[in-house]
């Protein structure tokens, strides 16, 4: 077996002697959004610095470990806290989680983020539901050598972000009476925010909002056949449409103004995925 598929299974294993329910649902709670993780009962945690090959996150405001238990009824994984190229790992190293979490049996991957509002319509704590990605940075978690065992050398990318269940998902939030936004989400590695030119491209190429992850985890996962749905916390306007300086404490405190509507809404998603 190749190194990776050795690693894969290595850190399968070590997760696996931990559980006794085997999840579908995984989750990866962004910044200011780990709170979520609290909402899951009897909960097992994991941290990454036990399972073998994980690297271990650097980032303030991300715990890293995984919690693992019941939400609405359904047993899910969740990572509090995710590696981030801007870290300086490897693209493969910060989406070997979605490796492992495909590997331990997980169908449905509901990414999280918090993000800054390149469409003039958004607004601060606004979330919005990712419809697609750019990803222009030359960065991709699939250069390199090809697993066929694990996806496609040349993945299709023309539904990542699964369209069907989208629709649902936005039906069920207009019942709870969320207004859920829907956009497109540039990807940009950090960690300085982008400057005011940088954003105002952004918009004129199709992005709806800026942010530092997801992308390279929703890649990989569609290369893994995993079904994905993103959802992106407005905590900021981009750089040039919001006047004042970025910094990453407003970040985390528009997260937590949002998390009830955040934590309502990803549970319903959980429940219908
Ligand atoms: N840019 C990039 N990442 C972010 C932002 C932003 O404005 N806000 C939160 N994460």
């Amino acid at each position: 077996m190749d190194s990776l598929l050795i690693k894969i299974n290595e850190a399968q294993h070590y997760i696996e002697s931990k559980l006794s329910e085997k999840p579908k649902i995984g989750l990866v709670l962004g910044s200011g959004l780990g709170i979520l993780a609290d909402a899951i009962e009897s909960p097992v945690y994991i941290q990454y610095d036990e399972i073998p090959h994980f690297p271990i996150s650097t980032v303030q405001g991300h715990a890293g470990r995984f919690v693992v238990g019941n939400l609405c009824g359904k047993t899910v994984i969740a990572m509090q806290g995710r590696f981030h190229y801007y870290e300086g790992y490897s693209m493969q190293a910060i989406t070997f989680p979605v490796r492992v979490m495909k590997a331990i049996g997980v169908e449905h991957l509901i990414l999280t983020n918090a993000a800054g509002g390149v469409n003039k319509s958004f607004k601060a704590g606004d979330l919005m539901l990712i419809t697609d990605h750019i990803n222009l940075t030359g960065a991709s978690p699939l250069i390199g050598k090809n697993e066929d065992e694990l996806g496609p050398r040349f993945p299709d990318a023309s539904n990542i972000y699964d369209k069907t269940f989208n629709k649902r998902v936005l039906e069920e939030a207009s019942r709870l009476g969320i207004d859920l936004k829907e956009g497109v989400y540039f990807y940009n590695t950090g960690p300085a925010y982008e400057t005011p030119a940088e954003v105002k491209l952004a918009g004129i190429l199709g992005g709806d909002a800026v942010g530092m992850s997801t992308a390279p985890e929703a890649l990989v996962a569609a290369h893994a056949s995993l079904k994905v749905t993103g959802i992106s916390c407005i905590t900021n306007m981009a750089a040039g449409i919001q006047v004042t300086a970025l910094n990453h404490k407003e970040v985390v405190e528009t997260a937590n103004l949002v998390k009830k509507t955040f934590i309502e809404l990803v549970k319903k998603i959980v429940e219908i995925a």
